[in-house]
């Protein structure tokens, strides 16, 4: 049963059932009415709204979007359990998410797991709510806490929610005992009464909310379900209750058709399905408790931190002690970091120091169950590192690489069983950035493979199976749209114009100031090895190689595209502007104005002719992966879905 109704001595207890995430589809929406009617008609005092499985209801079915509307709709069934004529708790663990917090404002009283957490996120999917969030909220907790959820999106922990008045209780213990206990305790109290029978909120600070609203609209890069969120916080305050609901249903169903909407709900289900190969399933992955990581260097220690973080045991490899020492300190910082922006207690941070080793010895990797190495980019390096874990792991060890480039195939020449090597890579910072491409080698075994993805799963990242070519998926696309945007260069564009372009499209930043940002050298050294096998007729923009050969490494160096030495952001620099109008009249190239449209259509064009190349070789498996790639990896603005 979708919804079921149990007893307990006078408290009737609504349990709904839909995994995995308890979303409020037409099977819980027609059973939570059925249930308001029999539990009214019983003798019970209150009525306890629970989930089974991992979570509260975690909003609307969103996959029931795109059908016809079958009634009962979430807002009939929201409005209908807040007129129930017995009170009713949520008793909320997991999450509480959209039509899900909905319900439960709803309901006369919340009470939750300390390790709950409650939110609105339907911007996140381009919608506001609709089933009266926006009306209820701010009347429990003010507009202006309201406004914050309702338009940012982020949920907050039980304890931001109970000092915010959105729950009444924490739960000590077992959820379930804490609410029958919690209902026990109401019998004497008179009855709450309905939020949406408490009148309008206040706006306490005009100008304060002025600013609050200015923040919201600053950010938003062109989307639209912010900018209604506003609006329907603000009817919310200024209209009675049922025309700032009308309202807002209006806006939902608006935004429901809007195709930022469409885009971001197709890139929320692709990400979560972009990573099941059919040919994995019911593949069991190795085991992986236990990290070897070869190289401490930027990415060896994000990838170290990622682990422990997950709870990975991990002992990191260097080439000498100094680069060991320095390798364990970038992992020890990032871990304190965590814990002093409070995501990670004390004890957890100890926890993870002490599961986190080092050595320069291949022996200590000998009961690694995976080992990732992350060393300079150069294949006989690798070539090197690979050999010498042939010979110190253990043979069903898995090995990955994290190269960026490099053939991976060829890496695993250097290992006597080739089929236990594939790509884990990862993009920096690793321990932030959520995609992860997972890159396999035509000679990997599938259940190398299959621990590739459990691993990219426990790390919470968005594992994306791509294929063995020069760049992977997100490499080769970012290479080919920077190839095109030098050309602009060249052409008449500068790097400000084409960086400010992109960054009016919606990226959060241009491609010159992510260059400076990522370093310019990797890419030089890896431009001056291709340097011979480069076709002498294939058009070739220099300005790149001249910035790293005056030292412009970017950031790092104080200069790159931009120049840094006096302003963080990156100041235009005239000489680089120079160098490039010199470029242009070297090559006989007469400069036009390229207009920022022209510019956001010709990245567009190279992308998606790059991206259907690399369908076509089957290096991506769907346009989808390579949507799911670009807006994950290179902040494609996610609610234009991506280029394909
Ligand atoms: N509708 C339909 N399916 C959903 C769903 C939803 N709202 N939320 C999650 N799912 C599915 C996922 O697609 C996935 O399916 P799969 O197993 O077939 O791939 C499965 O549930 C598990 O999801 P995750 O892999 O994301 O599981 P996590 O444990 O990592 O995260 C979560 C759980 C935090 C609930 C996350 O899934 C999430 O953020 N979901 C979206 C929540 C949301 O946006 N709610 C608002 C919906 S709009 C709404 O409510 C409108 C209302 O105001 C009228
Ligand atoms: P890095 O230069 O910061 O670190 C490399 C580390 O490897 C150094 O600490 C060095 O001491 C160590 N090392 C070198 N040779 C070694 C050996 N033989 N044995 C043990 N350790 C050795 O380089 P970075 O940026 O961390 O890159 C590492 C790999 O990750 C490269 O293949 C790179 O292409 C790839 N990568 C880099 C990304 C980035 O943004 N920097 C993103 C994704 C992949």
């Amino acid at each position: 049963m979708t919804v079921s109704i149990s007893y307990n001595r006078g408290v009737a207890i609504v349990t709904i059932d839909n995994p995995p995430v308890n979303a409020a589809s037409h099977a819980v929406r027609a059973g939570l009415m059925a249930a308001i009617a029999e539990t009214e008609a019983a003798d019970v005092s209150t009525v306890v709204l629970f989930c089974a499985g991992r979570t509260f209801v975690a909003g609307a079915d969103v996959r029931e979007f795109g059908q016809p509307a079958m009634e009962p709709g979430l807002p009939e069934v929201v409005d209908r359990l807040e007129a129930a004529n017995t009170p009713w708790i949520a008793a909320i663990h997991g999450t509480a998410l959209g039509g899900g917090l909905e319900l439960a404002l709803a309901c006369r009283y919340r009470i939750t797991l300390v390790s709950a957490k409650m939110g609105l996120p339907e911007v996140h999917l381009g919608l506001i709510p609709g089933a009266g969030g926006t009306v209820r909220l701010p009347r429990l907790i003010g507009a202006e806490a309201a406004l914050d959820m309702v338009a940012g999106g982020k949920p907050v922990g039980a304890r931001r929610a109970f000092e915010l008045g959105l729950v009444d209780r924490i739960a000590e213990g077992e959820l379930l005992k804490a609410a029958l206990e919690f209902a026990n305790s109401l019998h004497n109290s008179s009855p709450r009464g309905a939020l949406i029978d408490i009148p309008a909120p206040q706006i306490k600070d005009k100008m304060k909310w002025a600013a609050q609203v200015a923040g919201i609209k600053k950010n938003l890069r062109g989307q639209n379900s912010p900018l209604a969120a506003i609006e329907a916080v603000e009817n919310a305050v200024s209209l009675g209750a049922a025309e700032a609901m009308t309202k807002e249903r209006e806006l939902f169903l608006k935004l429901k058709d809007d195709p930022q909407s469409l885009a971001l709900r197709r890139i929320f289900f692709a990400e979560r399905s972009v990573g099941k190969m059919a040919k994995l399933k019911g593949v069991a992955p190795r085991d992986f408790a236990n990290i070897g990581i070869v190289g401490g260097g930027t990415m060896g220690a994000g990838i170290a931190a990622a682990c422990l973080l997950s709870g990975l045991k991990v002992t990191m490899l260097e080439r000498d002690e100094d680069s060991l020492s320095a390798g364990l300190a970038r992992v020890i910082g990032t871990l304190e970091q965590s814990h002093s922006r409070g995501l990670i207690d004390a004890d957890v941070l100890a926890n993870m120091q002490s599961v986190l080793t080092g050595s320069v010895d291949y022996a200590a990797l000998s009961d690694a169950d995976l080992v990732i190495e992350a060393v300079f980019e150069d294949m006989t390096v690798k070539q090197e590192v690979f050999t010498r874990l042939d010979a110190a792991t253990r043979p069903n060890a898995v090995l990955a690489t994290n190269t960026s480039y490099l053939d991976i195939g060829e890496i695993a020449q250097a290992v006597a069983d080739p089929s236990r090597v594939l790509g884990l890579h990862f993009f920096s910072p690793a321990y932030i950035m959520k995609l992860l491409e997972i890159v396999h080698p035509p000679k990997v075994a599938d259940d190398v493979l299959a621990t590739g993805f459990a691993f990219g799963k426990r790390l919470r990242k968005i594992a994306v199976p791509a294929g063995v070519c020069d760049g992977f998926i997100a490499n080769r696309m970012m290479s080919a749209y920077r190839r095109e945007c030098e050309y602009m260069l060249e052409d008449g564009a500068l790097p400000r114009d084409i960086d400010a372009a992109m960054v009016d499209f919606g990226f959060p930043m241009g491609i010159f100031a992510m260059q400076d940002l990522a370093g310019l050298d990797i890419a030089w050294a890896m431009r001056k090895q291709q340097a011979s096998g480069r076709a002498p007729d294939m058009r070739y923009v220099d300005i790149a190689d001249r910035l790293c050969e005056m030292g412009r490494f970017g950031r790092k160096a104080g200069k790159g595209w931009y120049d840094y030495s006096d302003d963080p952001k990156g100041a235009v620099d005239p000489s680089v502007e120079e160098l490039i109008l010199s470029e242009s009249s070297r090559k006989g190239i007469t400069r036009h104005t390229i207009a920022p449209d022209q510019i956001i259509e010709r990245i567009l064009m190279v992308m998606r002719r790059e991206g259907q190349k690399i369908l076509d070789e089957g290096i991506a498996e769907s346009a989808d992966a390579i949507n799911v790639v670009m807006v994950n990896g290179y902040g494609f603005p996610r609610w234009l879905g991506g280029p394909m």
